[in-house]
């Protein structure tokens, strides 16, 4: 499986329950690299989605071990070892981590490749995602050019690039 995520320079990736910043060129990444495939969340960031509504033309697989709760479309796991046995015989390039930060962290040893935007600026934060520049298992092998968010973005003129992390 592999992940995407938008951290700050700090490898934060969010805060008070919400993402840091929304960038539009980025959320089109984030579409582009997930539809058509099957991604995983936790409960805490299906709830940040509008509406709270699962991600369209994509399975979600979402965690919760809250036998109740059930969100219209989703297909859950209660836990880790759910996750891993539905995706089991599935390619590594159609399973897609999405987030957040416990998700993220419970799921990286099963991942081989990471796309990490990296948004210039230090927000406040309060969930990270672990630094991957600090750890010797993985390296970048591409970086994009520096881009600005735009008018239409909250805030404009933020800088970011789209690097990909391959595990080594
Ligand atoms: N920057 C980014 O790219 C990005 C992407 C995604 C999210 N985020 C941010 O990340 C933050 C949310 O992260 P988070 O860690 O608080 O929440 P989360 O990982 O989205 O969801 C946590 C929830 O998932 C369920 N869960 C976790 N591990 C489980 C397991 N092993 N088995 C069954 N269920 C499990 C639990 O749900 P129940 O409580 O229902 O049991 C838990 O409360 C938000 O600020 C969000 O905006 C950022």
């Amino acid at each position: 499986m592999f992940l995407v995520v938008a951290v700050d320079q700090g490898w934060g990736i969010g805060n008070k329950g919400d993402l840091l910043v929304r960038i539009r060129g980025d959320l089109k990444n984030f579409a582009a690299l997930t539809t058509g495939k099957t991604v995983i969340l936790g409960a805490k960031t299906l709830a940040t989605f509008p509406g709270g509504r699962v991600l369209k033309n994509r399975r979600n697989i979402v965690l919760s071990r809250n036998p109740s709760y059930a969100p219209e479309g989703a297909v859950m796991a209660r836990s880790l070892e759910e996750v891993l046995a539905l995706t089991r015989d599935m390619l590594s390039s159609e399973v897609c981590v999405i987030g957040g930060a416990s998700i993220y962290e419970q799921l990286l040893p099963y991942c081989d490749c990471a796309f990490v935007t990296k948004i210039a600026g230090n927000f406040d934060k309060d969930a990270y995602f672990p630094n991957l520049d600090a750890d010797p298992a993985w390296e970048c092998v591409s970086e994009s050019e520096v881009m600005v968010s735009t008018d239409e973005d909250l805030p404009a003129g933020v800088e970011y690039t789209f690097c990909e992390y391959r595990r080594r």
